[in-house]
């Protein structure tokens, strides 16, 4: 008899680009990615990188010394901290609360994994960074409970490699979800050009191995025409393979935000339906 295995689940959370200065309305999908992890309950829940866009650190801010604003530069750090606690609330609240009425057997604590991208390892590379230490952000973020994984370092979880991006050839230029397969010949994940793309091929024995391009996390007014921007869980993850499931922007957003867009949206779905049962009546 062949026993049936399954394998984990990983929620994954593409580039999200949070930054200090959003409207409550967009820093909520972080409160409702929290949601949405702690109801579908994943395994592993892994930021891919640029998770905060740490923007007093672009290179075009950075360019005249003047520039650099220690106070503002500090204070997108701390927001990384909120962005990272606002995903973990959620799941930890409801813990808590299994833990006060004696529901141990409900209690799901996921494995939080935070890659590092390339807008956080702006913090390593430049000395005015250094009055808080530059290991700040992983501090900040093994403080609050999740594993850090320093830039380009691919981290194998269950035969798959995530990294921020993979680097190929001599130029190290992030390669591309049509022909990193033919590069790392082992199953990947990655972010970082904010698209969404998805390759599969298979391999000596039956198996198969796939490479998925993550798209990103940013509100709609911030995502571009080539982008694509939502949540990724990754369903029966083993032996280097994967099932995945794309979750839209929009979707977490009207099942569990909170803000006047989540608001926008439950109303139009809502206006919708009214608009089709009228014309059934007409
Ligand atoms: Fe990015
Ligand atoms: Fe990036």
């Amino acid at each position: 008899m062949i026993v049936p295995s399954f394998g984990k689940k990983i929620l994954v959370i593409p580039d999200s680009h949070g930054r200090s200065t959003e409207s409550a309305s967009d820093i909520d999908r972080y409160d409702a990615a929290g949601k949405f992890a702690r109801d579908e309950k994943p395994d592993i829940v892994l930021s891919l990188g640029d998770l905060a866009d740490m923007d007093p650190l672009s290179p075009y801010k950075m360019k005249a010394a003047a520039a650099f604003d220690g106070k503002a530069v500090r204070k997108e750090a701390l927001f990384r901290t909120e962005i990272l606690n606002r995903i973990s609330g959620p799941t930890r609240h409801a813990n808590e609360r299994h833990r006060r009425g004696r529901h141990k057997e409900r209690i799901h604590e996921p494995v939080w994994i935070d890659l590092e991208g390339n807008h956080e390892e702006r913090w390593r590379r430049y000395p005015e960074t250094d009055l808080l230490g530059h290991d700040f952000l992983q501090a900040e973020s093994e403080d609050a409970g999740w594993i850090w994984h320093p830039f380009l370092k691919p981290v194998d979880i269950l035969g798959v490699l995530f990294s921020h991006y993979f680097t190929t050839g001599v130029s190290r230029r992030p390669a591309l979800v049509n022909t990193i397969l033919n590069k790392t010949h082992r199953s990947c994940v990655f972010g970082h050009s904010h698209s969404f793309g998805y390759n599969q091929q298979p391999v000596l024995g039956g198996r198969t191995i796939s490479a998925l391009c993550a798209g990103c996390f940013k509100p709609p007014h911030r995502t571009g025409e080539h982008e694509w921007s939502g949540l990724i869980m990754l369903t029966d993850v083993r032996d280097g393979a994967f099932n995945i499931q794309q979750i839209p922007y929009d979707h977490v957003l009207e099942r569990y935000g909170e803000g006047a867009y989540a608001q926008e949206l439950r109303q139009r779905r809502a206006q919708a339906a009214q608009d089709r049962q009228d014309a059934s009546y007409a």
